[in-house]
């Protein structure tokens, strides 16, 4: 007889009839209908053991999306940890995800347990303004959800476990400045978001030695629909398209699709372990990146954005561009990842057409 995590593994295993129910099956929305977890008392065998089952929380978001996407086209089965089943079964629907499962949070350690893996991407936007409370919320969501993420992890059968785990981090580790050049060594930094960032990993880290972890310390995210550019084109057209602030900040970003291949190749290669930076190789200044996406918008580049245009809007959140680092892929180019956008212009262009 098979052992758990190679029944959950199996792409049959919530549609076969070959199944027998568990005592008190957890139920789960699947392809839009409720279904129960199901535990295969079969000895069929699976005709694609390296297909994996991924758990990943943050799946409805801007970064998730895409990397559900590309799991999907890979025949890879999807479990959508999310605070929401009916937004999520909004951004997933039945008949264009047939088989996704998708989970509200009672339900995340079912799904976790019997996953290959799990990727945790999960947070309150940080891009708004700043009260107490959010600033609170921006580090306690990533933290809670993280928490709960390895808990089920930890807590998981041994044969039930997932391999690897794959958490977000972001490079405001490293705290700001216009003059460091940071890699995965370089130390953190002592304002707000590096706390945050700090946290987020130490909670990460206390998975279970026998699972292996990637942080991705994930740079400015540039892609079509959601993330910076989509906050910045509007200040952008609205004052000619200028820098913002200064210009002279650092802006180490890093086109969506490279970062989905990142995290698919921390799900698949043991030797993507530890910290790795989810940066493309050449950071630029945010005056240049300002400069280049006026160029593809076709748009003059001539009137400085002023911070406090930025920071009316954003409060504090406006340092998510108002104040960066350079930070570098060391990481990334030694475990040989290939990068398809490795300059700001190539990105914009592919983006923007
Ligand atoms: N985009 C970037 O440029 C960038 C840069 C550095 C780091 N990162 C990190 O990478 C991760 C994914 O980024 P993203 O741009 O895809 O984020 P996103 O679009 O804002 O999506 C994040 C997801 O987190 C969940 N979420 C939102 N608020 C939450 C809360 N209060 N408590 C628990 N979960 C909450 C939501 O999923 P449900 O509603 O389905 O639960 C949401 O879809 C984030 O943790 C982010 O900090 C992103």
């Amino acid at each position: 007889m098979r052992n758990t995590m190679e029944l959950l593994r199996s792409p049959t295993f919530l549609s076969s009839s070959s199944f027998a129910l568990s005592s008190v099956p957890p139920s789960f929305s699947v392809g839009g209908t409720k279904r129960r977890l199901m535990v295969l008392c079969s000895s069929e065998k699976s005709e694609k053991e390296d297909k994996m089952t991924v758990s990943v929380t943050g799946a409805t978001g801007f970064i998730g999306r895409r990397l559900v996407h590309r799991l999907r086209s890979d025949n890879h089965s999807i479990r959508v940890l999310t605070r929401s089943k009916s937004k999520a079964e909004l951004i997933f629907p039945a008949k264009d995800f047939p088989g996704i499962v998708i989970a509200e949070e009672g339900e995340w350690r079912d799904c976790i347990q019997g996953s290959t893996a799990v990727v945790n991407l999960a947070g309150l936007p940080i891009s708004t303004r700043w009260s107490p409370e959010i600033k609170k919320e921006i580090k306690d969501s990533r933290v809670r959800v993280t928490s709960k993420v390895v808990e089920s992890i930890n807590n998981s059968p041994v044969d039930a476990r997932p391999t690897v785990l794959v958490s977000a981090t972001a490079v405001g580790y490293y705290g700001a400045s216009e003059t460091g050049v940071f890699d995965e060594k370089s130390p953190s930094g002592n304002d707000y978001l590096s706390e945050v960032c700090r946290e987020w990993e130490g909670t990460a880290l206390k998975a279970n030695k026998d699972v292996r972890v990637a942080l991705i310390r994930i740079g400015v995210v540039l892609g079509k629909d959601g993330g910076a550019l989509a906050m910045m084109i509007p200040f952008f057209q609205m004052f000619a398209g200028g820098p913002l602030g200064s210009g002279q900040q650092w802006f180490s970003w890093i086109h969506v699709d490279d970062l989905v291949n990142l995290i698919y190749e921390a799900l698949t290669k043991p030797s993507y372990q530890g910290v790795i930076n989810g940066t493309a190789p050449n950071p630029v200044r945010l005056g240049e990146m300002c400069q280049q996406l006026g160029s593809v918008l076709g748009r003059p580049s001539w009137l400085p954005v002023p911070d406090f245009a930025l920071k009316a809007l954003l409060g504090e959140g406006a340092t998510v561009v108002l104040e960066g680092q350079k930070v570098l892929p060391v990481r990334a180019k030694e475990l040989g990842f290939e990068f398809k956008y490795k300059y700001v212009k190539d990105a914009l262009r592919a983006i923007m057409q």
